[in-house]
């Protein structure tokens, strides 16, 4: 397997990072996950602008224009240029002495790699899930490295046999360790505001406008923690979840058997009709 880093495209065993990386120290860095579906990334720009935004926040200089000729020549020497798979980019602030303020005139680090992913068609699926007060910090906006919140969430979520641990805040449903929630009432489709508290998911967004574009009527609010049982429909959204329905949130079941709320249905038929 190879992997590009810093430059070269290596194979994974003879990639080297320093134990001075920060990335590796502090969790110092930012990730992007995105899939190439059909010769193309599904959403390439949108994922490559993110990126460049969250870099932008935590102050990591890095010009990511370059990205997609690089992204090419990896693919190429992997074979996968006309495959669908999951590119996985990371960019950590770079190799310093062990102290949290850190050097001006720093290198970031690059490291990249493609694996074959084989999108099911269309996420048929019903899942469960489990509800869980956040414990993460107040910058979930920023695609960090360090994950180590999400993965504890998620943990509690697979050991119980679910596939997400959804997250509330003051009160309110956020989103969940790696993708993002959506609730349906009386006909209305409603997510969290893209706000400090939630990673503002590409497939989020894609959702919003597909039902801007169908006249579903969308509104950004978080829906109260209380009130989730007294919800039509719930789903999830993110680049791997694509569009996944709830058939289940803790112990109080939104449908019985395996057909999704008609509003989640249509969404997830308008969306594989995008990757197609
Ligand atoms: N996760 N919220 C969180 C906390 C996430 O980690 C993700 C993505 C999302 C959905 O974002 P998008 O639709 O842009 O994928 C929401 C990626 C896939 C991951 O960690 O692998």
């Amino acid at each position: 397997k190879k992997v590009y880093l810093n430059g070269e495209i290596l194979d994974a065993e003879n990639a080297k990072i320093s134990v001075f990386d920060r990335g590796f120290l502090f969790g110092d860095g930012i990730y992007e996950v995105m899939l190439q579906i059909n010769s193309n990334f599904f959403y390439g720009a949108e994922h490559l602008k993110r990126l460049a935004e969250c870099l932008e926040k935590i102050n990591i200089k890095f010009d990511v224009s370059s990205l997609p000729d690089t992204i090419e020549q990896l693919l190429q020497t992997c074979e996968l240029e006309d495959k669908d798979c999951l590119l996985y980019i990371q960019v950590t602030r770079g190799i310093a002495p062990r102290k949290h303020s850190f050097p001006t005139n720093i290198e970031p680090t690059l490291l990249m790699y493609a694996i074959p992913f084989i999108l099911p068609d269309i996420n048929e699926k019903p899942i469960s899930v489990v509800i869980a007060k956040d414990f993460r910090w107040h910058r979930c906006d920023i695609k960090m490295t360090s994950l180590l919140g999400n993965v504890m969430a998620n943990d509690v979520a697979i050991k119980g046999g679910h596939y997400e641990t959804v997250f509330y805040r003051d009160g309110k449903v956020t989103e969940a360790s790696h993708s993002n929630i959506f609730f349906v009432k009386d006909g209305i489709v409603y997510t969290h505001p893209a706000d400090e508290n939630i990673l503002n998911g590409i497939t989020r967004e894609i959702v919003i406008q597909l039902c801007r574009e169908s006249n579903i009527p969308i509104q950004e609010k978080g829906i109260l923690e209380q009130d989730i049982n007294e919800m039509d429909e719930a789903f999830l959204t993110g680049t791997s979840t694509q569009i996944a329905s709830i058939q289940k949130i803790d112990e109080h079941a939104y449908y019985e058997g395996n057909e999704p709320g008609v509003i989640t249905k249509k969404l997830q038929l308008l969306f594989l009709e995008l990757k197609n």
